[in-house]
């Protein structure tokens, strides 16, 4: 069974490869002292039959944008700056991509976000794609780019309440 848990000292960090570098340190370098220090948390997705293996991982902090450089129609909405959620990273295992795993972490991270924004208020999810494929791969879950860097892109609170109202039917 597929189970998403808070990443710990007890998960085979050293083993995970998605194929991008600067991913793969993140998890085995950083991901822990920032969990320690508070800074961001990791979740990673693992099988109950293998529970050490990283099948896949994200990563939510919290953050503040200046909302000027917001999505056209968005930007006016808003105060100067405003809080909101990053998805840092994102990444699935190379022999597992392309399985739905990344999808389900997506959803799970914005199920958190939902829970972020009822008790202290944000106005969406902030992501920066890093890769022209990701970004794709984000808009498909109705994260917009943002037309000072399209590698950014911006899932606004209210399409954060549509998406989960709809994977709830
Ligand atoms: C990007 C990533 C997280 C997607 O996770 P995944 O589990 O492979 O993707 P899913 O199975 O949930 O979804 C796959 C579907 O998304 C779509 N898609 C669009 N862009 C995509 C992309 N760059 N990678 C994978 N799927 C993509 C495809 O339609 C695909 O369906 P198909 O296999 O039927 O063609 C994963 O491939 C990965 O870790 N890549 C390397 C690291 C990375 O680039 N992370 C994002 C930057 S932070």
């Amino acid at each position: 069974m597929l189970r998403i848990e808070p990443l710990s000292r007890r998960h085979d960090r050293n083993s995970f490869n998605c194929g991008k570098s600067a991913l793969n340190d993140y998890l085995q370098k950083i991901a822990l002292q920032h969990i320690e220090k508070g800074i961001s948390r990791t979740f990673v997705l693992i099988d109950t039959d293998a529970p050490t293996k990283i099948l896949g991982y994200f990563t939510l902090a919290g953050c503040e944008v200046v909302t000027r450089d917001l999505p056209a129609g968005y930007a006016g909405k808003y105060p100067a700056k405003a809080p909101v959620a990053k998805l840092a990273r994102l990444a699935v295992s190379m022999e597992q991509q392309r399985q739905g795993l990344g999808a389900i972490m997506m959803v799970e991270a914005m199920k958190r976000t939902l829970s972020v924004a009822e008790n202290i208020g944000i106005i969406g999810i902030f992501v920066d794609a890093k890769y022209q494929n990701a970004r794709e791969y984000y808009e498909q879950f109705g994260f917009i780019a943002l037309l000072e860097d399209p590698l950014e892109l911006f899932l606004p609170l209210q399409s954060l309440i549509a998406a989960m109202e709809a994977a709830d039917q």
